[in-house]
C-alpha cells in the first residue's frame, strides 16, 4: 500500500458540513432574540432571490414541502406519482400520506437520475406528476420529462433536496419545472439542522403553498432553541475538532435535552405518518439560513475546487465517477464514485479518519424501511438496486482544504492498490431489461 502522510495531527473529515464557525454569531443571537415571522419572510424572499424570482415557502423540512406541493396540486386519493427507486423515504412518505400511490422508474446508471424511457413506461392513467430528482446534485436536464408532462397532462415537480445551486442549461435547478422542494438538512447544501423549502414560479401555485403553510404547526419555543445549541454543536464541534471530543459532547448535551437534531421518527420509517409532521419553518433557522446564503457563493466555490482535485487525482487512476451531463454543473453536495465492494470501502476510509457517503443503502433509503411499505417491490429498478449496492460518495465541502481532498483522493487510490479491489467497474445493469410497471 502507497505512503499516505496525513496533513498535521488529524481530525476526522466527516460529511456534515455547511455549519461553520461563522454560524456561531447568528446561532448565539438567534438564542436570545424572540421568536417572530420577520427573519422567515426575509429568508424566503432571499431564497426567491438567489433562484431570480418565484415565490418561496419554508418548512420544517423538505419532505414537508413535497407535502405542500402535492397538496397545491390537489394530488390524493387515487392519484399516482412517479418517482426515482434511488431515493430517500422522505419521499414517498408524503405521497403516500396524500393518499397516492409512489410508482418508481429505474435511473440511468451512468447519471444516477431519473431514465425518461423507464419514466415514459410507468405512465397510467392516473398518473399526475413526476418527481425529477437532481441526486448528489448532478442535474437532470428536464426536456424530456416536460414532453411526457405535456402529453399526458402530468405536473414536474423537481426534487432539489441535493442540488442547491446546480444548473442546466445555465438556469439554476428548480426553476423549470411545475414547483420544486429544497432542503436545509444538516447534510445538505446549506443547513439549518432540518428544514425545506417549496418553490414555484406560477402564482396560483405559490398561493396554495402559502395557504398550505398557513395551516402547518409552529415549532415550539423549546424545540427551536434545542435545534440551535444543535447546530452551535454542529458547527462548533463535528468537524473543526477530533470526533473523540465532540462526540462525547454531543451525547451528554443530548442526554441532558438541551439539544436536537433531526430525526426520521419510527413511524416515518414504517411509512406512516407521525403525530407531528406539518410543521413550519423557525424563526432562529431562517436567521441561520439567511447568513449562509451570504456565503453561497463561497461555498459553492469550495466545493467545486474540492471535486476538481478528486477527479484530477482519481480519474487518470480509472476511478469511474459521475461527471455532470452535457450543459450541466453540479453543486458536489457529495463526490459519488463507483467501489467494488462499499461495505470494505467505507471501513477502509473511516479507519483512516475520513467518512464515506453511503446514499442511498435501499432503493428506498435508508436499510431500515421495509420498502414494501413504500411501495418498492425488489426487482422493479435493477440499475438502482446496482447503484445501492456500489455506489458511495465522499465528503466535498467548505470545511475541507484542498489538502483534506488530497489526502482522501490518496486513500481512494490505496483502497484500490490493495489486492483485489479494482477502481472501475461494468455498467451495472442490463439496459435491454426494462423494470417492470
Ligand atoms: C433525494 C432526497 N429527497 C428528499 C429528501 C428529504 O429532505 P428532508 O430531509 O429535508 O425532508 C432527502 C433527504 O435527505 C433526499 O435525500
Amino acid at each position: 500500500m502507497r505512503n499516505i502522510e496525513a496533513p498535521g495531527s488529524r481530525r476526522t473529515i466527516g460529511l456534515m458540513s455547511a455549519n461553520t464557525w461563522a454560524d456561531i454569531p447568528t446561532i448565539l443571537l438567534s438564542l436570545v432574540l424572540p421568536s417572530g415571522d420577520g427573519p422567515m419572510a426575509a429568508y424566503e424572499a432571499e431564497f426567491a432571490a438567489v433562484l431570480g424570482g418565484g415565490r418561496a415557502v419554508s418548512f420544517s423540512a423538505g419532505r414537508v414541502a413535497l407535502a405542500a406541493i402535492l397538496d397545491a396540486f390537489s394530488i390524493g386519493a387515487g392519484d399516482e406519482v412517479i418517482i426515482p427507486g434511488y431515493t430517500c423515504v422522505a419521499v414517498p412518505n408524503p405521497i403516500i400520506f396524500s393518499g397516492a400511490r409512489p410508482v418508481y422508474a429505474d435511473i440511468q446508471p451512468d447519471t444516477l437520475n431519473l431514465d425518461p424511457e423507464d419514466v415514459a413506461r410507468k405512465i397510467t392513467a392516473a398518473t399526475r406528476a413526476i418527481v425529477v430528482q437532481h441526486t448528489f446534485g448532478l442535474p437532470e436536464p428536464l426536456e424530456p420529462f416536460r414532453k411526457l408532462a405535456d402529453r399526458h397532462g402530468l405536473k414536474i415537480i423537481e426534487d432539489c433536496t441535493h442540488a442547491l445551486g446546480a444548473r442546466y442549461g445555465g438556469e439554476l435547478v428548480g426553476t423549470q419545472g411545475d414547483a420544486a422542494f429544497f432542503s436545509s438538512e444538516q447534510t445538505k447544501i446549506i443547513s439549518t439542522g432540518a428544514g425545506g423549502v417549496a418553490y414555484s414560479r406560477d402564482g396560483e401555485t405559490a398561493s396554495r403553498l402559502v395557504n398550505f403553510q398557513a395551516r402547518c404547526i409552529r415549532p415550539s419555543v423549546g424545540q427551536e432553541r434545542r435545534m440551535l445549541v444543535y447546530l452551535a454543536y454542529l458547527a462548533a464541534l463535528q468537524g473543526p475538532v477530533s470526533s473523540r471530543w465532540g462526540d462525547p459532547i454531543g451525547y451528554y448535551l443530548s442526554r441532558l435535552g438541551l439539544m436536537h437534531g433531526p430525526v426520521t421518527t419510527d413511524e416515518e420509517m414504517a411509512c406512516r405518518l407521525p403525530d407531528v409532521f406539518y410543521q413550519r419553518f423557525s424563526s432562529g433557522q431562517a436567521r441561520v439560513a439567511l447568513a449562509q446564503l451570504r456565503r453561497f457563493s463561497r461555498n459553492l466555490a469550495r466545493r467545486h475546487a474540492i471535486a476538481m482535485e478528486y477527479v484530477r487525482i482519481l480519474a487518470p487512476a480509472g476511478v469511474r465517477y459521475f461527471p455532470p451531463q452535457d450543459g450541466c454543473e453540479a453543486n458536489y453536495v457529495r463526490w459519488p464514485l463507483w467501489v467494488d465492494d462499499k461495505a470494505a470501502f467505507s471501513r477502509f476510509m473511516r479507519e483512516h479518519g475520513v467518512q464515506v457517503g453511503v446514499w442511498f443503502t435501499a432503493p428506498v433509503h435508508p436499510l431500515g424501511v421495509p420498502q414494501i411499505n413504500a411501495g418498492y417491490e425488489a426487482g422493479r429498478c435493477p440499475a438502482a438496486e446496482s447503484a445501492v449496492a456500489q455506489v458511495a460518495n465522499l465528503p466535498c465541502h467548505p470545511r475541507m482544504s484542498l489538502g483534506d481532498a488530497g489526502y482522501v483522493a490518496r486513500l481512494v487510490m490505496a483502497y484500490h492498490d490493495q489486492a483485489g479491489h479494482k477502481p472501475a467497474g461494468q455498467a451495472p445493469v442490463n439496459k435491454g431489461e426494462p423494470c417492470g410497471g
